[in-house]
């Protein structure tokens, strides 16, 4: 198995970056943040059910999460864009601050990665969730580079949003999952930092695959 990390907060480029570099690798792909948002849309449909919170979180533990060709499925269902909505991203910051929900997927990505050679994003998979990763890497950008990529995300998937909004989203989320308690937002003392702005997504992929080759001789 080989693991190469990116971390990096939202809008960063991450979930581009990591798919294409894993494609460039013939890596699997793992998205975290998909398994969060899972958990902050079953959350939302509890709420709406005024479930009790220990049961929704009992719910996570039991579900099966699966990785085949690039694509996670949920007890066997493949995810959809159900989970990438405004409503889902207003919560789920909120959702994975909880630290049972945080436990679950550790746990769960730490099994989907098992003996495979992938690339994992998330925000703290290179310090927490698999911090003998062979390559770390921490993608940033500013804040008006994340949010415009998020807005032009949104608008391609036609959901009705204002680039004020999502400014407001990206500087929101980012308090929260830099300043929660457990596994805040931060870079591995032994990442790679990288700034993409100004960067193509082909240059940033290239630049980090010539870094992946180098560096996986010596794991
Ligand atoms: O990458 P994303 O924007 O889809 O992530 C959604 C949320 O999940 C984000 O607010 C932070 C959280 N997350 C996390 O806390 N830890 C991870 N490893 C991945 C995501």
């Amino acid at each position: 198995m080989i693991y190469i990390t990116i971390d990096g907060p939202a809008g960063s480029g991450k979930s581009s970056v990591a798919r294409s570099l894993a494609k460039e690798l013939e890596f699997e792909h793992l998205d975290t943040g998909a398994l969060y948002r899972v958990a902050a849309l079953r959350w939302l449909r509890a709420k709406n059910r005024e479930e009790e919170p220990d049961k929704f979180i009992e719910k996570m533990s039991f579900t099966n999460f699966e990785l085949k060709d690039g694509k996670i499925f949920v007890n066997d269902i493949p995810l959809g864009n159900e989970i990438r909505t405004p409503e889902v991203g207003k919560v789920v910051s909120k959702v994975a601050e909880i630290p049972e929900i945080r436990d679950v997927i550790t746990r769960k990505t730490r099994e989907l990665a098992q003996n495979k050679r992938v690339v994992v994003e998330g925000r703290d998979i290179g310090t927490i969730v698999l911090p003998n990763a062979c390559v770390k890497i921490f993608l940033t950008a500013s804040v008006q580079e994340r949010a415009r990529r998020r807005y032009e995300e949104y608008k391609s998937k036609g959901v009705n949003i204002s680039f004020e909004e999502v400014i407001r989203e990206i500087k929101s989320r980012d308090r929260i999952d830099s300043t929660r308690k457990v596994a805040p937002l931060k870079a591995a003392k032994d990442a790679v930092l990288f700034n993409t702005d100004g960067f193509t997504l082909e240059e940033v992929v290239d630049r980090l695959k010539n870094l992946v080759m180098r560096e996986i001789k010596k794991c």
